[in-house]
């Protein structure tokens, strides 16, 4: 049965074409059947609900299933197999693409146990689908309270933000925007002050790391922090993957990895051993047999080896125009990327965030070097910094507005990103592996910079910015920002 899995080449769909208006399809109805029974699984059974959850983190005091009877693995087991999730870092994407794969074979084989077909696959959800109104919904599947039989579904969690009978749960289309991502031309960058390239700065291996890639941040942050709302198992690391859509979430993540590099000739994986084949850094996890098996992204690179042997339904490029006019494509990259350090020009001291929007102005002063300013006086790149970012609890994401100069501070401006919220929990907290320092995000601001130059809106000697929170927002999170700050390169 193996060897059979194996060799065939699964499809990976998109769960709103499979969702059909009171009918379930078969893979979806497997997915819920085949949850059901691993959640029947214990604790340190690698093939289980709960064990598979823990990979991604794992906190006894806040299991939401936690019982006196639960055998936990060995410590040995727990230090090698659970918290290893790489966030905040270059191994974002082949981590979670590891992760993903042996859930995906273990479900199917699971599928096959209760009687199910040997192709099983693992739908994504895209919810930047713009073709589909209902993209940013959760799928029907999802929120049924029952199965077509009458018995209780197993994809249908309460924790979760409010969801409506529809599916809306007021996700917006600024979180699962993915052209600021797929127009990053680098995977990483790991320059002080710029943004981290499409799949996160190079680092050893880190749970939370400090600056998250494009990809990480929008969609992938704001969308666990849009489903989980403020107690929601996808808001924190240590419940996320309890979640059946997380499994969905991430092969949507791992299917734009494919999607970026196949839109521009220049959109490469990193080339550096220390990515393909880092020494001293082992990915372990279970395969559907229950034997230990070790990973390095360049085994994982390629999904029609055989070890992974899938293929996404749809990896076509949503905004192929630039490409078919021949344009480069990239955010304000008819700017090229200089190969140099930034250097900051302006920062604010820290601000507190809560329920309300905040305004910041920022003194900004000339570079002194090592960046020049071109002919004309423009930096070539500008980055907004929003720097070690902690909060005690759960918070919701915010959106970062710069203000054209001239216009009235209640105006909202121009979007530069979002702030998502989750892991802030876990990266503040000293106790977790690498955290203590917060989040950190830098958001290219170039296009809007030019686009503010342009109309005279843009003033050298100063930036405005607006932070406000996407939903609610409490104002008790303790959330801050250590500073925002202004990087020229
Ligand atoms: Cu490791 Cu979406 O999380």
């Amino acid at each position: 049965m193996a060897t059979t899995a194996a060799a065939m080449m699964r499809v990976r769909r998109d769960v709103w074409k499979m969702s059909k208006a009171g009918s379930w399809d078969p893979d979806l109805l497997w997915y819920a059947k085949a949850v059901e029974a691993m959640k029947k699984r214990p604790l340190d059974d690698p093939l289980g609900w709960r064990y598979q959850a823990a990979i991604h983190e794992y906190r006894r005091a806040s299991d939401p299933f936690s019982n006196p009877t639960d055998l936990l693995p060995s410590q040995s087991d727990q230090d090698d197999f659970w918290g290893q999730c790489q966030h905040g870092s270059w191994y974002f994407l082949p981590w979670h693409r590891m992760y993903l794969l042996h859930f995906e074979r273990i479900v199917a084989d699971t599928v096959v146990q209760l009687g199910g077909p040997a192709d099983w696959a693992l739908p994504y959800w895209n919810y930047s689908d713009k073709s589909n109104p209902d993209a940013m919904k959760l799928p029907p599947e999802f929120i049924a309270a029952t199965l077509p039989n009458g018995t209780a579904n197993a994809l249908s969690i309460p924790q979760r933000a409010a969801v409506q009978p529809d599916g809306d749960f007021g996700l917006t289309a600024l979180e699962v925007d993915i052209k600021g991502c797929l127009d990053e031309d680098e995977f990483e960058d790991s320059a002080i002050g710029t943004s981290s390239g499409f799949g996160g700065e190079k680092t050893g291996f880190v749970h939370n790391g400090a600056y998250p890639g494009v990809l990480e941040i929008t969609p992938h942050g704001d969308v666990h922090g849009a489903v989980g709302g403020l107690g929601g198992f996808m808001g924190r690391f240590s419940t996320a993957a309890l979640d059946p859509i997380f499994w969905l979430h991430h092969a949507n993540i791992d299917r734009l990895w494919q999607v970026w590099r196949d839109r521009n000739a220049k959109h490469l994986d990193p080339v550096d051993t220390d990515w393909l084949t880092p020494v001293g850094i082992k990915f372990s996890f279970h395969d559907a047999l229950g034997n230990v098996v070790i990973h390095a992204p360049t085994d994982v690179a390629d999904t029609s080896v055989a070890l992974l042997s899938y293929r996404y339904e749809d990896v076509s490029d949503p905004f192929p125009a630039a490409l078919a006019a021949g344009a480069l494509v990239g955010g304000g990259s008819t700017v090229p990327k200089a190969n140099q350090p930034a250097e900051m020009v302006g920062a604010t001291a820290a601000v507190a965030l809560g329920a309300a929007p905040v305004t910041a102005s920022i003194a900004l002063s000339k570079p002194s070097g090592p960046v020049s300013l071109a002919a004309g006086g423009d930096p070539l790149r500008v980055y907004l910094n929003f720097e070690n970012i902690t909060a005690k609890q759960v918070t919701g994401g915010y959106v970062v507005y710069v203000e054209p100069a001239g216009d009235a501070l209640t105006h909202k401006g121009l979007v530069a990103g979002t702030l998502p919220m989750f892991g802030v929990v876990e990266a503040t907290s000293r106790q977790s592996p690498h955290g203590g320092s917060g989040l950190s995000y830098a958001l290219d601001i170039t296009e809007i910079v030019n686009a503010m130059e342009s109309k005279h809106q843009w003033d050298p000697n100063n930036l405005r910015v607006r932070v406000e929170p996407i939903r609610e927002a409490p104002s008790n999170s303790g959330l801050k920002i250590g500073r925002i700050s202004v990087f020229y390169r």
